[in-house]
């Protein structure tokens, strides 16, 4: 059986136990700030099992699309070890348990797979009676092919968790350590896990503990590479067709030998890495120097770090994503959806990573030179690392060519104060957007309605906790059962307002919304008291409220207008909708010009220039995406998708703030694009008012430039190119001036030739302003006399310099132009010397010229004897 069609076994024998197949959730994990990326087929179906969202079928199964990075050190050196893989799973949200989860486990093994019966093995939580009751009495598994293991329960962050069972495959004893202790759990490649079964009882709270769930639930989780690697027969998981092809291919560019065990970790990390890679990029991940988009440099430079040491020195990486979409394209089509735009992000992340390599090497041999002892530090072992994406072990590798080694210690504790600054950072997150549990809420009675000027008080939270009243000054979140506000999201900041109450007032600063799109507000009580159930005016503030549905808008005109000027590889990477401005980050390869700049501009205000009705529906995200409708690269939806569109020149999911037509935009100005990383460029605009204010600020600072020309608005350019044109004419004719002043000296200086030993001999002062001109001064006195010794010094400011020459003939007669130079300066507080020809010198004694010059002449009689 290939892959694809274990996948689908898999699927379909889940779907005949009336299992609904969802899609792969993306990579990014939606509403869940305990996980920077999903890594098990649970992690997306989370509210389900809390029974925070209602599921669409109790009983459902997958294909997960996974990135796991702890064991990225063991990628290619173990069999089993990847960043990227699929989990097979089935699920149940308070429906079936132990029992049918532990039968079809072992039909679908053992009847549709077919795998040999006598070579499966379980391992149970010690406690768990009711599993070992259905292993043992009910499929009939020997005693001794049971273990209980105590770190047999599994969890991911917070949320549900509980005791597991899983189910090994001995892969027999040529695979295995050889230790007399090798057994089911040793560390070795011998007994290969390839299913876990996940008895989820248990609720894992942000502060750790484990509250029974009301109902039980299922979670399973096998690995589609290993059960390939086990029915394929294959000695790893690197040798099935879900990702040998891979390696074929890095053999074929690098010329490399398989056979050599070096060169076969280097092809199976790359092999390994580029399917994250690409797996991440299609579901809207983008290298970057923080959370998920650093996971991404991390695994994409180690990829190019291995080709390097395979000797692969040019690009190489983006020519394998093909092989990756021949793999995956069928059951991933987001991946071909984005075959272009992952390979550009790849080539453009390489490509930089090239230039840092270089870098880094140049800082690492300065370490490595400057280090007193043979260690280098774990600070500098991390600054490699961190900066210039050096990972340990090629930091390791060059120290040891070296013959040096690493402070590891040093390293691993600067990497923990980093992932402690990180995990910090995310617990803050999370914390800040704390309500207290809404499940007790009936939520049909909570409504949006942006018209809503009443309201009452449902519910009063404080730090996460539920609360009957909040007190002037205190920061509350607050349900209310007719909510106007508009809540945060997609980039777009919320509505704020004020409700006031018979005790009390409040400000609302922020609103956000819960999964299930209960909004609730942040706030702060002004004055008096709130308390649950009070009945409150509520007052939206309407002028930010409006610029946020302008800005809102025009970003998707802009995005639009975007794609029709630059072409259709742009897509939002990021934006950001304030009152004040609008921020779009986009996928481009190059900066825009300001010729391209100023289409965007137009097409954008010729929209609004139309005057066309904008028009909100909610359909079902079939149609929505039949309509053309633009969804966000990587995001999930629900079903039914709300959809903004203007006219048919825009048209997206989104759940934002809105203009009823685009007239009321005003108008839309571009202020700034800039880059913002590999491939990404953003663009800043204002509209409205604001795009009227700059307009103003502008022509404020036109009319100060005309009015310091003299000239008319309309007039200025013309009137400034005159005045550049007459400054270079101006500039050039000075310098001619200064040339022609400097040469009319010449007759004064020629009349001062005196015939010394049978040389003629020139000291004079000139009126040159610059070195090179008291050289062109003295050629032109030289070649005047036809022979001898020119000696010319210029005093300015509290300086005096001098030039000499010394015709040829006359350097062969024992005169030396240095030598006569040395004498002038040394007179004037200087010093200096040069060539027998030519020399140049300075002093600091100006009044000292004449003297100097004197020197100089007694210098030529010296040297004559
Ligand atoms: N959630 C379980 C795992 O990932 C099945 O192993």
């Amino acid at each position: 059986m290939t892959g694809n069609e274990i996948r689908k076994a898999y699927l379909q024998f889940f779907k005949s136990k009336e299992h609904l197949i969802l899609h792969s959730f993306p990579l990014i994990p939606e509403n869940d700030p305990s996980l920077l990326l999903i890594g098990a087929g649970m992690a997306p179906l989370k509210p389900y099992f809390t029974g925070k969202l209602v599921p669409p079928s109790y009983r459902v199964t997958t294909s997960q699309k996974c990135i796991r990075t702890g064991d990225i050190d063991n990628v290619g050196r173990t069999a089993r070890h990847h960043t990227f893989f699929e989990m097979l799973g089935n699920f149940s949200f308070g429906n079936y348990f132990k029992k049918e989860a532990i039968s079809w486990a072992w039909e679908f093994l053992t009847e549709v797979l077919e795998l040999d019966k006598s070579k499966l093995y379980v391992t149970i939580y010690p406690d768990d009676k009711e599993a070992y009751d259905y292993w043992h009495n009910m499929i009939g598994l020997a005693d001794e092919r049971i273990f209980k293991f105590d770190d047999n329960f599994w969890e991911i962050g917070e949320g549900p968790c509980g005791p597991d069972s899983e189910i090994f495959y001995d892969l027999g004893p040529e695979r295995g350590c050889g230790q007399p202790t090798c057994n089911v759990g040793c560390d070795c490649d011998r007994y290969l896990e390839i299913w876990n079964l996940v008895f989820t009882q248990f609720n894992r709270t942000k502060d750790g503990k484990y509250e029974p769930l009301e109902k039980k639930n299922i979670d399973t989780g096998c690995g589609l590479e290993r059960l390939a690697s086990v029915i394929q027969q294959k000695e790893s998981n690197f040798e099935t067709d879900l990702i040998f092809p891979i390696i074929e291919k890095v053999i074929a560019i690098s010329h490399g030998d398989y056979s050599d065990p070096q060169q076969k970790i280097a092809m199976k990390v790359i092999a390994d890495h580029i399917r994250a890679i690409t797996v991440m990029i299609s579901d809207g991940i983008l290298p970057s120097n923080e959370g998920r988009g650093y996971v991404l440099r991390r695994i994409l430079r180690r990829a190019v770090r291995f080709g390097r040491l395979l000797g692969i020195r040019d690009m190489f990486l983006g020519s394998l994503v093909d092989t990756v979409m021949d793999i995956l394209g069928d059951e991933y089509p987001e991946l071909r959806e984005r075959q272009e735009l992952i390979k550009q992000i790849i080539d453009t992340e390489e490509k930089q990573f090239s230039a840092t390599l270089a870098q880094g090497m140049e800082l690492l041999n300065d370490m490595m030179s400057q280090s007193d002892n043979k260690v280098l530090s774990g600070d500098n072992v991390f600054k490699l690392y961190d900066t210039y994406g050096f990972p340990m072990e090629l930091t390791e590798e060059i120290a040891g060519e070296n013959g040096m080694t690493i402070d590891t210690d040093g390293f691993e504790a600067a990497m923990k104060e980093q992932q402690e600054r990180a995990r910090a950072a995310r617990a803050d997150v999370s914390a800040k957007v704390a309500t207290p549990d809404t499940t007790k809420l009936d939520q049909s009675k909570l409504i949006n309605d942006p018209s809503a000027t009443k309201a009452s008080i449902v519910m009063i939270g404080k730090g996460g906790v539920e609360v009957d009243a909040a007190q002037a000054g205190e920061e509350v979140t607050i349900i209310v059962d007719n909510n106007p506000f508009h809540a945060e999201g997609g980039g777009q900041l919320s509505d704020t307002g004020v409700l006031a109450g018979e005790k009390g007032k409040v400000q609302v600063t922020d609103a956000k919304a819960l999964p299930n799109g209960l909004v609730y507000l942040i706030a702060t009580v002004d004055e008096g008291t709130l308390q649950t159930g009070d009945t409150v005016d509520v007052t939206v503030h309407q002028t930010r409220h409006l610029n946020l549905a302008r800005n809102h808008t025009a970003t998707h005109l802009l995005q639009a207008a975007l794609r029709k000027i630059l072409g259709n590889h742009v897509n939002q990477a990021g934006s950001l909708v304030t009152p004040d401005h609008l921020r779009f980050d986009f996928t481009h390869f190059s900066p825009v010009t300001q010729a391209e700049l100023d289409a965007i501009e137009n097409l954008v205000n010729e929209e609004i220039l139309k005057n066309i009705p904008v028009t909100i529906e909610e359909m079902p995200i079939d149609d929505a995406k039949e309509k053309g409708a633009m969804a966000l690269f990587g995001e999930k939806y629900g079903d039914v998708v709300r959809v903004v569109s203007v006219d048919d020149f825009s048209c997206e999911l989104c759940g934002g703030s809105h203009v009823d037509n685009t007239s009321v935009i005003g108008s839309f100005r571009i202020t700034g694009e800039s880059g913002t990383g590999s491939g990404v460029r953003r663009i800043e605009a204002v509209t409205g008012e604001a795009a009227l204010a700059v307009a103003k600020a502008e022509s404020r600072e036109l009319q100060q430039l005309a009015d310091l020309l003299k000239a008319k608005v309309g007039d200025t350019t013309a009137k400034l190119e005159a005045l550049l044109a007459q400054a270079k004419g101006m500039e050039k004719e000075l310098a001619q001036l200064k040339k022609e002043a400097a040469m009319s000296d010449m007759d004064s200086i020629l009349a001062g030739k005196e015939d010394i030993g049978g040389v003629s001999v020139i000291t004079a002062v000139a009126q040159a302003d610059s070195m090179d001109n008291l050289r062109d001064l003295a050629d032109s006195v030289l070649d005047k006399v036809g022979s001898g010794v020119v000696l010319l010094g210029m005093a300015h400011d509290d300086k005096v310099n001098f030039v000499c020459k010394v015709a040829k003939a006359d350097v062969k007669r024992g005169l030396h132009a240095g030598k006569i130079i040395k004498a002038a300066a040394q007179a004037a507080g200087g010093n200096g010397g040069g060539r027998p020809d030519m020399a140049q010198a300075g002093g600091k004694e100006p009044e000292k010229l004449a003297d100097a010059l004197k020197a100089g002449a007694d210098a030529v009689r010296d040297l004559l004897g």
